[in-house]
C-alpha cells in the first residue's frame, strides 16, 4: 500500500519572527511513516516544523503553515491509498501575515485571525476509495468528539487521544488511543510506545484495505442474499457449498452459527486467499427449529404452526477475511403472524413465489399476507443481515432499524 501521512505542528506567522503553533513534536507521525515502511508500504510523510530524521524509507515533504500542508497532501493524494492526518493543523492563522517585524509599540493587544483551511474536509470530495485516518486530539474522554469528527470529516477511522492523560499525547515517548471506526467496535490500545501504536494502527489500516479490495465469494444459492449484497454495491461472486446442515434441538443461536460456519469453511478450503461470507436462517416458535418446507403440503403445514404466533427468525453469518481471520455471528428478529385461516394459506401459496413457499416469505411482498408486525433487522428476516457485514467488510452499510421497511 501507499501511505501518506502528516506530522507535527503548523506554524502560523504574524511577521517574521511570531507565530502561533502548538506542542505537537512529530513523534507520532513519524512513527506511523516508519511503522508503514517497515511493514513494507510505501510512505511518505508531509511534516510541520519539527527537529527529527527522517525515518528510513521515507519519502519527506517539509511544510510550516495549514496551508501549505493542505497543498502538500493534495499534490501527493493521487498516488496513496490511504491517508494518516496525525499532524496538529492550527486551526486559526493570523488575518495578516506582516513582511516586516510588528513593533511592540505599533500592537493594541488583539490579533485578529482567519480560520485555516480544514486539511481533511477539503479533500474529503476527493478520497475515492481511499482509505481517511484521523486523530483526535482531546482533553477528557474523547470517545463523543471523536465520533463526531469522524462523521463531520468522513473518515474511515479516528485514534482518540486523550492528551490530559499521563505519557499520552503531545511529546511523549508514549500514547495510548481508542481507534473508532464508522463500521465496527472501537478498539482500545492501552498506553505503549508510539512505535508501537503507530504499527498497531498500520496493521488496522491495512486490515481495512484487505477486507475492501479481497474478491468476496458469498457461499450462498439464496437469491435475496444476493441481491441484499448487490443493493449494498459489494462486488462478489456466488457459490453454493454442499456443505451438511445440523440441528441442535435447544439451541437455535448455535444450529445457525454452525451451518454459517460450515458453509464458510467448506468454501474457504475451494478458495484459499478469498475472502468468504456464510449464512444460515432458521425459524424458531415455541422451542422447535422449523425446517424449510419441501413441497405445498409442507408449507400449509407451517405457515398453520406459525399463524397468530411470534416466532423468532434466527440468521447466523460467518465470515473469512483474506487473512484467514473467521469471525461468525448471530442475528435475531421477532415475527408476528396474522391469524391465517386455512383459506388464507391456500390463497398465499397459491400466489406465492417458490421462496416464499419455501418458508424465506418476502415480508414486503406476498409475505405481507402472513406478517402482522415485526422487530429487528429487516434484512435478517430475508436471510442476510446487514448490521454484522459492516465489521466483517469494513463498509458503513445503513442499517435499517426495527420495523422500517425498505425503500422501494
Ligand atoms: O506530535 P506528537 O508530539 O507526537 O503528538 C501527537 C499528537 C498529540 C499531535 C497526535 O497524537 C494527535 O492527536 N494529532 C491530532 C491533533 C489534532 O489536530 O487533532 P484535532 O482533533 O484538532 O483534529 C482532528 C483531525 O483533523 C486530525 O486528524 C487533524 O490532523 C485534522 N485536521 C485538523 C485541523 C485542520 N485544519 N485540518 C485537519 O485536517
Amino acid at each position: 500500500m501507499r501511505f501518506l501521512v502528516t506530522a507535527g505542528p503548523t506554524r502560523e506567522f504574524a511577521d517574521p519572527v511570531r507565530f502561533l503553533s502548538n506542542p505537537s513534536t512529530g513523534k507520532m507521525g513519524f512513527a506511523v511513516a516508519r511503522a508503514a515502511a517497515r511493514a513494507g508500504h510505501d510512505a511518505v510523510l508531509v511534516a510541520g516544523p519539527v527537529s527529527l530524521p527522517t525515518p528510513p524509507g521515507v519519502e519527506r515533504v517539509d511544510v510550516v503553515s495549514a496551508c501549505d500542508m493542505l497543498e502538500a497532501v493534495r499534490s501527493r493524494l493521487p498516488e496513496c491509498d490511504a491517508l494518516v492526518m496525525c499532524a496538529a493543523v492550527a486551526d486559526w492563522r493570523p488575518a495578516r501575515r506582516a513582511a516586516s517585524k510588528l513593533k511592540k509599540g505599533g500592537m493594541d493587544g488583539t490579533l485578529a485571525l482567519v480560520r485555516n483551511p480544514d486539511v481533511l474536509k477539503t479533500l474529503a470530495a476527493d478520497k475515492g476509495d481511499r482509505i481517511f485516518a484521523g486523530f483526535a486530539a482531546e482533553t477528557g474522554d474523547p470517545g463523543a468528539e471523536a465520533m463526531r469528527k469522524l462523521r463531520e470529516k468522513n473518515l474511515d477511522l479516528i485514534a482518540a487521544n486523550d492528551v490530559s492523560a499521563p505519557g499520552c499525547g503531545f511529546a511523549s515517548e508514549t500514547n495510548s488511543v481508542t481507534v473508532y471506526t464508522a463500521f465496527d467496535a472501537p478498539v482500545r490500545i492501552p498506553l505503549m510506545r508510539k512505535s508501537a501504536v503507530a504499527a498497531r494502527l498500520v496493521r488496522m489500516i491495512g486490515r481495512i484495505a484487505a477486507a475492501r479490495s479481497a474478491p468476496l465469494v458469498l457461499a450462498s444459492k439464496s437469491p435475496r442474499r444476493a441481491k441484499i449484497l448487490e443493493s449494498l454495491g459489494v462486488e462478489f461472486t456466488a457459490e453454493p457449498t454442499g456443505a451438511p446442515e445440523i440441528s441442535l434441538p435447544h439451541d437455535p443461536a448455535g444450529t445457525v452459527r454452525a451451518n454459517a460456519a460450515a458453509k464458510m469453511r467448506a468454501c474457504r478450503a475451494k478458495h484459499p486467499g478469498a475472502a468468504v461470507l456464510a449464512a444460515d436462517t432458521i425459524v424458531w416458535c415455541g422451542g422447535t427449529i422449523y425446517g424449510k418446507p419441501r413441497d405445498a403440503a409442507g408449507a400449509a403445514a407451517f405457515l398453520g404452526e406459525l399463524s397468530g404466533r411470534t416466532h423468532t427468525v434466527f440468521t447466523g453469518v460467518a465470515y473469512c477475511g483474506p487473512d484467514g481471520a473467521e469471525r461468525v455471528c448471530t442475528a435475531e428478529s421477532h415475527v408476528r403472524f396474522k391469524k391465517l385461516s386455512p383459506r388464507a394459506i391456500a390463497r398465499y401459496i397459491a400466489v406465492a413465489n417458490p421462496l416464499d413457499r419455501a418458508g424465506a416469505y418476502d415480508i414486503d411482498e406476498h409475505g405481507s399476507m402472513l406478517v402482522e408486525g415485526w422487530t429487528g433487522e429487516y434484512e435478517n428476516i430475508m436471510g442476510l443481515p446487514v448490521a454484522p457485514l459492516r465489521g466483517f467488510l469494513c463498509r458503513p452499510f445503513p442499517v435499517r432499524k426495527s420495523g422500517e421497511r425498505p425503500e422501494r
